[in-house]
């Protein structure tokens, strides 16, 4: 089939990728014209695994290309997705400009039956909003196009994003029950026949289930999260491991295994935003989402949990403390620092004075970035910029370090040399913001550990 991605962030250049790869002639619009040129050469702007290969075959073999033109990306196909960025507003909603800015140029520019499909994650209601917005445009330009809207929200974890579209669990497809709707529905059905495995993926609702379905199964999976997190502290406290419970509780098939891991706060492009927009869904519908509200507040104070320990340690005053940290992206597999707990521990630790020397095996260089601008906002004449660094390998970051903090879960810091950490480490202590190390190991090599709700 012929498909137009409008927008090549993640999830428009993922999907693009993996819709080429089954035979899709897939044309992908965006207007960045760096980018384009950028991805038109083979070269992808975001990490992503099997991401690079995926982009150089379907252009080599000519299904997927580039462009910056929206109106031959409006005419190359009658499915169009929308893929563009729906960034937070000051009171956590989501900001529609850019879709509603696709819709309209899309109307502008049909030449026939269309099949708009939301794939950005957009509030409920959005679907209409999308309808509205073609409608009204098509009415001033005094044209006449048959359209429908389709809610398609991806499910994408980033870092399996790759994996997780090429063998979904599933496939939201939301419809409205008008001909052009259901006519969507068949051709949707038939884009997303290669995907199918074993039994149905498809889940076809209404527009607006489909736009409610992606804002709960992030809020359920970090609401888990926060959960476990306020479970660790309060464990820690009265002497019991989160480990043991989470083994404990997690072969209940009705709760199961997965995120149940306590650690230093969730972060990322979606789970802290989509749990405020929905909250700020709920307020716009009169409708209080109490326990979201907790989920979000918990996991700010999350993000501090190693913060609190180190001074409990060492004291307020960190101005002679070097802490090595490894892992900044908020996960691994990723080079993305958007809210990565990482960010509020380095800063909070370079305010107090220390210095922190930092390792990330992708996420380095948008990590400096990122922790540049958080700290500019602290301090505007920044004196302090140059006690955040980055190095080049792992063990670098141990030159001269009292400490040593873990922040995301690379496999690479699974299993390092434990004699070598107390040998080198000056305070011989690890704040293991994942949980990584066995406590009663790191103690027979004389360091102290703390990891979140662990018992030592
Ligand atoms: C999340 C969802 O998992 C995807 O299903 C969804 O499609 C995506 O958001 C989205 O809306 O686009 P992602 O943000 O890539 O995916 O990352 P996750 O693997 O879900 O991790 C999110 C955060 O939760 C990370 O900071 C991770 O460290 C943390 N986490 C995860 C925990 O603290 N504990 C756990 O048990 C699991």
């Amino acid at each position: 089939m012929r498909v137009s991605i409008v927008g090549s962030g993640y999830v428009g250049l993922v999907t693009a990728a993996c819709l080429a790869e089954v035979g899709n002639k897939v044309l992908c619009c965006d207007i960045d014209s760096a980018k384009v040129a950028q991805l038109k050469n083979g070269i992808s702007p975001i990490y992503e695994p099997g991401l690079d290969e995926l982009l150089e075959r379907n252009q080599r073999e000519q299904r997927l290309d580039f462009t910056t033109n929206i109106e031959e990306a409006v005419n190359h196909a009658e499915l169009i997705f929308i893929c563009v960025g729906t960034p937070p507003k000051e009171d956590g909603s989501a900001d529609l400009q850019h879709v509603l800015k696709v819709a309209q140029q899309i109307a502008v520019h049909m030449n026939g039956f269309k099949v708009i499909i939301n794939k950005s994650t957009v509030p409920v209601g959005t679907g209409e909003r999308v309808a509205d917005e073609v409608r009204r445009t098509l009415i001033q330009r005094n044209t006449l196009h048959a359209f429908t809207v389709v809610s398609n929200p991806e499910f994408l974890k980033e870092g399996a994003a790759i994996d997780d579209f090429l063998r979904p669990d599933r496939i939201v497809l939301g419809t409205d029950e008008t001909p052009a709707g259901q006519r969507a529905l068949r051709m949707m059905k038939a884009l997303y026949a290669p995907f199918q495995r074993h039994h149905e993926r498809l889940m076809c609702m209404d527009v607006r289930s489909a736009e409610l379905t992606k804002y709960a199964a992030n809020a359920m999976l970090a609401t888990r999260i926060s959960f476990m997190n306020e479970l660790a502290n309060l464990a820690e406290k009265i002497g019991a491991d989160i480990e043991q419970v989470r083994a404990g509780i997690g072969s209940d098939p009705r709760i199961g295994f997965s995120f149940l891991y306590a650690g230093c706060g969730y972060g990322g492009s979606c789970f802290p935003k989509d749990v405020r927009a929905l909250i700020q869904t709920g307020e716009e519908a009169g409708e209080n989402l109490s326990i979201l509200r907790a989920v979000n507040s918990s996991n700010q104070r999350q993000k501090r949990v190693l913060v609190d320990k180190i001074i409990q340690r060492f004291g307020e005053d960190l101005s002679n403390m070097t802490f090595a940290m490894w892992g900044l992206a908020f996960k691994p597999e990723t080079d993305d620092m958007r809210e990565a707990s990482s960010r509020t521990i380095a800063a909070e630790l370079v305010l107090r004075g220390a210095r922190v020397q930092a390792f990330d095996p992708v996420a380095n260089e948008t990590a400096r970035k990122a922790l540049d601008e958080d700290l500019a906002t602290f301090r505007q004449d920044g004196p302090l910029l140059g006690h955040f660094e980055v190095t080049n390998t792992q063990e670098e970051t141990l030159f001269n370090a009292d400490a040593l903090i873990v922040c995301t879960e690379w496999r690479m810091f699974k299993s390092p040399d434990f004699l070598m950490l107390s040998r080198t480490l000056r305070q011989k202590a690890v704040f293991d913001g994942r949980n990584l190390y066995d406590p009663a190991l790191l103690a027979d090599y004389g360091l102290i550990y703390e990891g979140v709700g662990r018992r030592a």
